[in-house]
């Protein structure tokens, strides 16, 4: 029978993996206790959907970038998910704007910013690192590359998400909910950010991490946060590890909050502790956040050992590996 360092050294010998069946490889991949690989993790509860279809292309031994492009399409395509995606809730004009970021593990990466019209923005973030010699493309610009690709142009204002906007101009009162993320499919919700990060770890031990969103609900129109923003709202390092966040751009930005985290794991932290100590960063420059403010983070090393650190206490993140698909695990915060 396969132990896990046996089905390792196969794949380091180029045996091919499509021959495994996905039942074969359940029983060939040993379960992990604390960590190991292949290994999906993502933000917030939708995560667990995302990273069920991630799995999908993990447990068959393929590409960690392919697996998170897929995983987090499908809370881009969840008409019920008002943060990200096709039915995102739009800016304080009417516009849903929405930025997205890919990172693979030579270091490529590909984004988009402020872009609309597009349903999917993570594919079109990879395509432009794929296919052109940018990072980011951002605005008509974003959706003209989509549009030459063969994305369809489309409203992507939906009527629920219409009536929250309207709602919300009766007041037009811009007020950040913290843990937005958790009232999914409350419409009219006073509204806020959020995002799906997701790093996967792939089974030749290759880390790969996406990051999408619709921003903050009623933002400026053209106002980008920090998830489309390569070592804001992403960071991927193969050597050590990858580092994703949620919450507030604004802040994560100003900290560049995930390759801080990438960083910290370098110099020996655990996953938890660099998320935490990135989040003391943010609370030590502007300690009322702590007060209204939700920014979390998300990370893993190299060896598949992950953890999350948030403001506020609300804050969950999904784990799928070959022992659970379906985990939710609730992320340690300063504000317990
Ligand atoms: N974290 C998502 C945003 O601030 O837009």
């Amino acid at each position: 029978m396969y132990n896990r360092r046996k089905f390792i050294k196969v794949t380091a010998a180029g045996a091919s993996l499509a021959a495994f069946s996905s039942s074969l490889f359940a029983k060939a991949v040993q379960p992990v206790a604390a960590a190991g690989f292949p290994i999906v993790i993502s933000t917030w509860d939708f995560g667990i959907a995302a990273n069920k279809e991630a799995w999908k292309t993990l447990e068959k031994g393929g590409r960690a970038l392919d697996a998170v492009e897929a995983g987090v399409k499908i809370p881009e395509a969840d008409l019920k998910n008002h943060s990200v995606g096709r039915a995102g809730y739009p800016d304080r004009d009417g516009h849903v704007t929405l930025d997205a970021c890919i990172m693979d593990e030579f270091g490529n990466c590909g984004a988009v910013a402020a872009m609309e019209y597009i349903a999917h923005p993570i594919s079109v973030a990879r395509l432009v690192m794929e296919k052109t010699p940018h990072v980011m493309l951002a605005g008509e610009g974003a959706t003209q590359f989509a549009v030459e690709h063969g994305f369809k142009k489309e409203k992507l204002l939906t009527p629920e998400s219409e009536k929250a906007w309207k709602e919300w101009l009766k007041t037009a009162k811009y007020a950040p909910v913290i843990n937005f993320e958790n009232t999914q499919g409350m419409p009219g919700g006073k509204d806020n950010h959020d995002t799906i990060g997701m790093l996967a770890i792939d089974a030749k031990g290759n880390i790969s991490g996406a990051c999408t969103t619709s921003g903050m609900a009623w933002k400026l129109h053209g106002r980008v946060g920090d998830s489309p923003i390569i070592g804001a709202g992403l960071y991927v390092d193969n050597e050590v590890g990858g580092a994703t966040s949620t919450g507030v751009g604004e802040e994560v930005i100003r900290n560049v909050g995930s390759f801080l985290v990438v960083e910290l794991m370098r110099q020996g932290y655990t996953p938890e502790n660099a998320c935490k100590e990135a989040v003391n960063r943010i609370i030590k420059k502007k300690p009322d956040s702590i007060k209204d403010i939700q920014v979390g983070f998300l990370a893993i090393n190299k060896k598949g050992e992950y953890g999350a650190y948030a403001i506020q206490k609300g804050f969950s993140f999904a784990v799928c590996n070959a022992e659970k698909q379906d985990l939710l695990v609730k992320g340690k915060s300063y504000n317990s």
